[in-house]
Order: structure tokens, then C-alpha cells, then sequence
């Protein structure tokens, strides 16, 4: 059977989750993104991302990890079109359902931001103007992106607040100053889900939040996502966070993207020497004290301009690591970029 759709216009999510045809798809595919900033005349200075590439699947959870400046938000800007102007995507393909985001026009970009990919930042008190109820904002928003009338909409956001466990009626007539950090955090979560977009782009959207507010946000967004089908992409400092509720990881070093595949599998079996240093480093909750804490050897966010971006830090360091090393499959799931990667898949050193 072939279905041919008409790629110029926006899709519908109940569009797309009618057709199984699409469900064989990536819903998101990056190939070989890079990522510059411009120096004078606008001729690329500095390559900040490199030659990323992974996908996510409709209701697929991918978690992002990497210490900071390692290129996560970049990453994550460049996939909703908000790099800085003074940064720019100089080679790659970003496809969501197959049609190529970077080829869009800024309106067309606007329009597919709230619609079919959300995006949810650190920084929430940002999401919201502070001198208008948010319920007045979230009306506004939505009837920026649909047709419909104010009284449907009031409708629509009083049951998304609700959705995200907050009190509705109370919320809806406040102002963002009244409410605590995490229950901004919700309304923001209720301002992208209430959309039903196909992506949400979620980076560090718990660091600001204590401990149990963190948790409590994060599991309301994985109980949303499974109900709704949709595809996240989880940007985190902490490993823990991605390694309870995602499906599948990319480990990220100094713009490139090291080593990915399924969570269980890294979590079990990670091969690039970063990766294993990241997992040994992370606090995990036990009875038994380690005698000794794991730390990353070297400077953070030293990265060697040839060769392994990692091999000025890297215990396993030999002389090959001044060439570049290739992404290279190990096993069904799993990639890794390095040359000690034979020898590393031997180890099985970090704790579940
Ligand atoms: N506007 C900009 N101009 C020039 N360089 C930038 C700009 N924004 C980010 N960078 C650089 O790009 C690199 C990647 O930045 P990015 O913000 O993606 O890191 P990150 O992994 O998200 O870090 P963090 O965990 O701290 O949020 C860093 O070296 C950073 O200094
Ligand atoms: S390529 Fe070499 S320096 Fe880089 S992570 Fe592997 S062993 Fe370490
Ligand atoms: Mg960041």
C-alpha cells in the first residue's frame, strides 16, 4: 500500500497516529549535524557540534548526557530552530517525519514550534510573562496555534492543568510570581503537552527544582508521554534521571556525540571509557559507603583538537587515540566512537 502525504503541511498527530505506516518510521532523524559559531563575516569560526546523528521513534524517551559545554542545548536549540544568531547549522539533515526542518522558513518554523515539537527549558520562570494570569497566557498560546474560540480553549487549559496535577481553577487566575518553581514547571509541561506534539525537547527541565519536585515532574512527564505516544528528548546533568526513564542514551563529549543505545544495554555494558567513568561517578543510593569516589580525571570540558576529544583525560589513552575514532556498531544496539572500544567491551565495571 502506498500513502502519499503531502509533506507542506503541518501534520496532525491523530493524522499520523491513525497511520502505522508512520510507526515504522523515526519520527525524528539527525544526520550529521554540525553546529559553528560565525566569526567576521559570518565564515564558520569555531565547529562547536560534530557530525551528530541519532533517531527517535514515536513514543520513544532519549536521554542526553554529557558534562557541561559538551553541546547538549545546541543540539537541542538547533532541532527547534532557535540556535543564536551567531551560531549556525553548517552541514546535516534534521527530519521529523521525514521532511527536512532546516529547508523551512521561520514562519513555517514558528509554526511547527508548539504544534508538532515542544520544548521545554531550565529556565520556566522564562516560559511565562510575569504580568499576565497564566490561564490568560495558555488561552493565548493555544489560540495562537489553533483555531478556536476563548470559552473552548478556557476549557481545554483548566483540563491540562489539571492533567498536570495542579489546581486548576487557582492556577488558571494566577500570576507566575504566585506560584512555586515546581508548579510553574507543571504549567509549563501543561503549555507543551496541551499541544499533543509529537516531540517534546525537554533539556534540564528539573535543574532548578528540589530533589522530590524533580522526581515528581519527571515521572508526570513519562506517564504523559506514554499516554499521548509522544517522543521525548531528555537533556540531563543527571545520569540518574535518564537512566530510571529512558529508552535509549547518547553520551556526548566535547560536541560529539560518543557513545549510544539502549539504555539497559549502556547501563550494563558501556564501552567508551567516558561513559564508564560517568556511570562509576554518578551517587547512587546504598547502604554501603564506597570507599573511594570516582572522578573523572583531568579538567572539565578539556577537549583535544585532534584525534579523541576525550584522550587528554582518558585513562586508556594509546597512541592511535591522535586519529579521530569512527563510530563503530558493537553489538545490535549500541554504537561507541573509540579505538580501545575491542578491548573496552571486555570490561563490565559499572554498577546497575
Ligand atoms: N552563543 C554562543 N556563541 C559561542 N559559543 C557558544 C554559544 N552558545 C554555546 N556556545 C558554546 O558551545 C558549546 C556547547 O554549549 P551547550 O550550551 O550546548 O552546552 P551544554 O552541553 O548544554 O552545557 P550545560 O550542561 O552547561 O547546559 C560550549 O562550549 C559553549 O561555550
Ligand atoms: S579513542 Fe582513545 S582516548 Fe578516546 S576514549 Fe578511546 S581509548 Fe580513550
Ligand atoms: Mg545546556
Amino acid at each position: 500500500m502506498t500513502i502519499s502525504v503531502d509533506f507542506t503541511q503541518p501534520l496532525t498527530n491523530d493524522y499520523v497516529k491513525e497511520e502505522t505506516f508512520f510507526q515504522s518510521l523515526p519520527l525524528l532523524e539527525i544526520k550529521n549535524l554540525s553546529i559553528s559559531s560565525l566569526g567576521e563575516n559570518k565564515k564558520e569560526d569555531i565547529k562547536l557540534v560534530k557530525n551528530i546523528n541519532f533517531t527517535i521513534k514515536s513514543g520513544e524517551m532519549l536521554g542526553i548526557v554529557g558534562e557541561s559545554g559538551s553541546g547538549k542545548s545546541l543540539t537541542a536549540c538547533a532541532l527547534v530552530g532557535l540556535l543564536p544568531k551567531s551560531l549556525k547549522v553548517t552541514e546535516g539533515q534534521i527530519k521529523l517525519h521525514g521532511r527536512e526542518l532546516l529547508n523551512l522558513s521561520e514562519k513555517e518554523m514558528r509554526r511547527l514550534r508548539g504544534n508538532e515539537i515542544a520544548y521545554i527549558f531550565q529556565n520556566y520562570q522564562g516560559s511565562f510573562t510575569p504580568f499576565i494570569k497564566i490561564g490568560n497566557q495558555l488561552i493565548e498560546a493555544l489560540r495562537s496555534h489553533r483555531k478556536i474560540s476563548k470559552l473552548d480553549a478556557k476549557k481545554k487549559v483548566l483540563i491540562w492543568l489539571e492533567r498536570v496535577k495542579l489546581p486548576a481553577n487557582q492556577v488558571f487566575t494566577s500570576y507566575p510570581y504566585q506560584l512555586s518553581g515546581g508548579q510553574l514547571q507543571r504549567a509549563a509541561l501543561a503549555a507543551a503537552l496541551m499541544f499533543q506534539p509529537f516531540l517534546i525537547v525537554a533539556d534540564e527541565p528539573t535543574t532548578a527544582l528540589d530533589v522530590l519536585t524533580s522526581e515528581n515532574i519527571l515521572d508526570l512527564l513519562v506517564e504523559l508521554q506514554k499516554e499521548y505516544n509522544c517522543a521525548v528528548l531528555l537533556i540531563s546533568h543527571n545520569l540518574n534521571h535518564v537512566l530510571k526513564r529512558t529508552d535509549s542514551i547518547a553520551v556526548m563529549y566535547g560536541g560529539q556525540i560518543v557513545e549510544r543505545g539502549l539504555t539497559n544495554e549502556i547501563r550494563k555494558n558501556p564501552i567508551h571509557p567516558y561513559t564508564k567513568l560517568l556511570l562509576q561517578a554518578r551517587p547512587v543510593l546504598s547502604r554501603v559507603v564506597p570507599e573511594k569516589l570516582v572522578v573523572i580525571p583531568g579538567e572539565p570540558g578539556l577537549v583535544a583538537e585532534q584525534g579523541c576529544a576525550f584522550a587528554l583525560r582518558c585513562p586508556k589513552s594509546f597512541k592511535k587515540c591522535s586519529i579521530l575514532p569512527k563510530m563503530q556498531s558493537v553489538g545490535d544496539s549500541q554504537w561507541v566512537a573509540c579505538h580501545a572500544a575491542d578491548l573496552e567491551a571486555d570490561y563490565t565495571n559499572a554498577s546497575s
